[in-house]
């Protein structure tokens, strides 16, 4: 059974990793025979240079059509005027809400042989393992209005925290969905002290965690959570949340681990089906999945980004999108096993320490997956 997957590569470090993920895929696939078919488009900012716009319909037709999409990063100062009309980032949010992947999975698990490079001791962080449920398609990234305005004391904007009781029940479902096959706690994150959407948030969270009395479930307010998260990260095992609480928070936890360079992410909808893949009959979800670093500007085009991200990235794809779960594990171990090699990147190494370039980094891990 063969599958489609839409490959967006975007600016930057994007089209760098990207690269290195797909030859990883491509060489499971000659292992184990999956099938893949792999189909790129621009967005981003090359989109715009090239059509005018970061999103073309051609990208999401892509996307529809495809069993998953890799999507690098977008972005980059050639197109950072704040007054543009069109901006790169355009091209993610667009994707997010025309595919409607409102549950966003952000692994936040620190390998063990890089305990060293937190900046937290390690044994704060040592064990972690959290699975932050960002919402995605909802919250003040898409409430209306949301514009600049001139009004009767000058300028003036407006954006609306705006959500519907059924966005955040099924965000809230997802959370506890995963929970029970990990170590079974979620915790809901708002700001109920203060804004309504929050409250409407926390009422809902906790309906939805009645239907699940198996779970254990807490609130936490969201400036408490940011400490908590530095403080005592072995606590959490499932933290959901509204769009932009999760956005801040996962650039929190993204330095648990050390580096932002390790963390992959899922952007899940509701488009669901099964494969026969490895032997068996699994369901499926459509999904888009990306690094959780950005386009990184300041190290584009010098081939030293780190593309664990990205691999690992490709690694949940396998799993949830094409139910290749063998293949998934294969492709994390591949990574793991590079890692307690000592094989480290420019923003992995410690002073002194050897790095290698994406494309070697890229490289090793292929090794690993034919050794
Ligand atoms: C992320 C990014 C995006 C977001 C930007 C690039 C629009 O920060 O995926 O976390 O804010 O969602
Ligand atoms: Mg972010």
């Amino acid at each position: 059974m063969s599958a489609k997957i839409a490959v967006f590569p975007g600016d930057g470090i994007g089209t760098e990793v990207s690269a290195e993920a797909i030859a990883c895929l491509r060489t499971l696939d000659e292992q184990a025979g999956l099938g893949l078919e792999f189909e790129e488009a621009i967005v981003g900012g090359h989109a715009i240079d090239e059509y005018g716009e970061a999103l073309p319909a051609r990208a999401i037709d892509l996307a529809r059509e495809a069993d998953a999409a890799l999507l690098g990063a977008v972005g980059g100062p050639k197109w950072d005027d704040p007054n543009a009309k069109v901006r790169p980032e355009q091209a993610i949010l667009g994707l997010r809400k025309e595919l409607e992947l409102f549950a966003n999975l952000r692994p936040v698990k620190p390998v063990d042989a890089l305990l060293g490079t937190s900046t937290l001791k390690e044994e704060v962080v040592k064990g972690v393992d959290i699975l932050v449920i960002r919402e995605l398609t909802g919250g003040i990234y898409f409430g209306q209005p949301s514009e600049r305005r001139t009004g009767e004391r000058g300028r003036e904007a407006v954006d609306t925290l705006f959500y519907t009781e059924g966005e955040i029940d099924r965000v809230v479902e997802v959370a506890f969905d995963l929970a029970k096959g990990r170590r079974r706690k979620v915790t809901s994150v708002d700001k109920a002290n203060v804004l309504s959407s929050s409250r409407l948030w926390r009422e809902v969270a906790a309906e939805v965690a009645a239907r699940h009395p198996d779970i254990e479930f807490e609130h936490l307010l969201v400036d408490a959570m940011a400490m908590h998260l530095i403080s005592r990260p072995r606590d959490f095992d499932v933290i959901v949340t509204e769009n932009m609480f999760g956005d801040i928070l996962t650039d929190e936890a993204a330095m648990l681990p050390g580096s932002m360079g390790l963390l992959p992410s899922a952007s899940l909808g509701t488009r669901r089906g099964t494969r026969d893949v490895e032997g068996a009959s699994r369901s499926v979800i459509f999904g888009l999945y990306e690094p959780i670093h950005g386009s990184a500007p300041d190290i584009a085009g010098k081939g030293i980004a780190n593309p664990l991200a990205m691999i690992l990235s490709s690694a949940m794809m396998l799993r949830t999108s094409l139910g290749a779960e063998a293949a998934a594990a294969r492709l994390e171990a591949a990574v793991a096993g590079v890692l307690a090699d000592g094989l480290r990147t420019g923003d992995l190494a410690g002073p002194g320490e050897k790095s290698l370039s994406t494309s070697e980094m890229g490289q090793a891990v292929r090794e690993r997956l034919a050794g």
